[in-house]
């Protein structure tokens, strides 16, 4: 898809490798809308684009809440006059914890913001997608950890964000075939580790789930030594260009979380040929 003029919605562009689309997405000519659950950091973001001769604007939006997506999808479509052709669905939150120990507010918070906050993304802006009958594209975040099996280079994730990323990919297939044949394409980004601000994800945990907590984790590797946001906001973008589904950052990582899990789903089925052959 070409960017070139097109009107693209990154939401939890403010920070780390949502802005790293954003700025990708800018410098390929498109115009771009910032939109976080950080107001403040999201204006700066756009402000730090436009300083660039850029199209940028920033908007708040809480993925979770239906009234914030009905404002975006306004604001998104006035600023420029233009109907949206592209929603990244990247907001996300990472916590730690095991499947037995993860608490039920940090279950509950992941699912809201990594799953329900990429559905009603698409529920809010699909539809005038449609109506528009325009090049469209829906590119949703998930990770590497949505592979197979998750690896312990990002030490830190925990159950629920794994299953989670399962999930943005379950929907995200779903979407592909849902809206074959329309205007819209699909793709869904498994990124390798990114050096952002996802250890201290809690800072935006709601009240609902407990309100906002300082909470740094780090992984194996620490976070300076992964990919810079910038690089992988290059990378995704160019994938996103050459119109593909699968969209990954590192590369390495990513080929071997697929291995790992090929040889084990092979294997099994080989012993469940073995068993019943028919
Ligand atoms: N960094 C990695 O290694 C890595 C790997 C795989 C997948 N991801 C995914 O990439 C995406 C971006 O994360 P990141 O690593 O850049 O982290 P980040 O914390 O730097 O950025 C996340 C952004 O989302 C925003 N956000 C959080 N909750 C929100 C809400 N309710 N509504 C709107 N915005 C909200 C934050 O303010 C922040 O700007 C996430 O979906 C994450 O799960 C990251």
């Amino acid at each position: 898809m070409n960017v070139a003029g097109v009107v693209a919605v990154v939401t939890g562009g403010a920070s780390g490798i949502g802005f790293g689309i954003a700025a990708a997405l800018a410098r390929r000519g498109a115009k771009v809308v910032i939109a976080d659950i950080e107001a403040e950091r999201a204006l700066v973001a756009a402000e730090r684009l436009r300083d660039e001769g850029l199209e940028a604007t920033g908007v708040f939006l809480d993925v979770i809440d239906e009234a914030s997506w009905a404002t975006l999808a306004q604001v998104a479509a006035g600023h420029w006059d233009q109907p949206v052709q592209l929603l990244f669905n990247n907001a996300g939150v990472g916590a730690p914890g095991t499947v037995h120990g993860v608490s039920r507010q940090t279950w509950d918070w992941v699912f809201k913001v990594n799953v329900e906050g990429v559905y009603l993304g698409v529920r809010t802006v699909a539809p005038a997608m449609l109506a528009s009958g325009l090049p469209c594209a829906i590119i949703n975040t998930a990770s590497e950890h949505a592979l197979g099996l998750p690896d312990s280079v990002t030490g830190g994730i925990s159950a629920a964000y794994t299953a989670a990323k399962h999930a943005v990919m379950g929907y995200s297939l779903c979407a592909r075939r849902d809206f074959e044949g329309t205007n819209i394409a699909v793709g869904v980004i498994c990124p390798g580790p990114v050096a952002t601000d996802i250890w201290n994800s809690f800072r935006n945990r709601h009240g609902d789930f407990g309100g906002p907590r300082t909470l740094r984790v780090e992984g194996e590797t620490p976070m300076s030594q992964h990919l810079p946001a910038a690089a992988a906001g290059e990378r995704i973008v160019a994938q996103l260009q050459d119109g593909a589904f699968f969209i990954f950052t590192n590369g390495p990582n990513e080929a071997a979380v697929i291995d790992r899990y090929q040889r084990e789903v092979t294997t099994a089925i080989a012993a469940f040929r073995d068993r019943y052959p028919d």
